[in-house]
């Protein structure tokens, strides 16, 4: 387990940016992100995606998927609008879990059967004040 506590955007980007350095020697993995609706999943998304020289990450609250190409591709998924398997279904989420690629998937409580057993799970809560998260970063080696 490891645990950050940041107090800006900033700052939880750099704890995506760092999880990214973290994995960057894996050919493949899956990132599942936990936390409630504007905590900072996505900006963490952001930052993890910058170590692989991307820098248009935007929500795929609408889009439900977004496949960003910088040294590394990264698929940025979001589950809040998906209701069940049928639904992974038909946004192809099978061939997605066999690319090549790093998959980031908010709201992952959304489906929880959709998560391979060996996701690493991030975390992200409130703490303290407007600005204060807690991230949790639990998964294989706990990154
Ligand atoms: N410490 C912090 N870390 C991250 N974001 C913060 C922090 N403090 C304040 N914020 C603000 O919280 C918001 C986080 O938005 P973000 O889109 O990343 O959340 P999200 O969890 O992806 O939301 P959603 O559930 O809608 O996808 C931004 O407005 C950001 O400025
Ligand atoms: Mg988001």
């Amino acid at each position: 387990m490891t645990e950050y506590l940041t107090f800006s955007p900033e700052q939880t980007e750099a704890a995506g940016e760092q999880l990214a350095g973290a994995l960057a020697g894996r050919p493949s993995a899956f990132v599942a992100l936990y936390g409630e609706m504007g905590v900072g999943k996505t900006a963490f998304v952001r930052g993890f995606c910058r170590f692989f020289g991307i820098d248009r990450v935007k929500s795929p609250t609408y889009t439900v998927v977004n496949e960003y190409r910088g040294s590394k591709t990264v698929i940025h998924m979001d589950l809040y609008r998906l209701r069940d398997e049928d639904d992974l279904i038909s946004v192809g989420y099978d061939d997605y879990l066999g690319r090549q690629a790093y998959l980031l998937c908010e709201w992952s409580e959304r489906i929880p059967s959709a998560i391979p057993e060996d996701a690493v799970r991030v975390t992200v809560s409130r703490t303290d004040g407007e600005n204060g998260r807690r991230i949790v970063i639990d998964g294989p080696n706990d990154k």
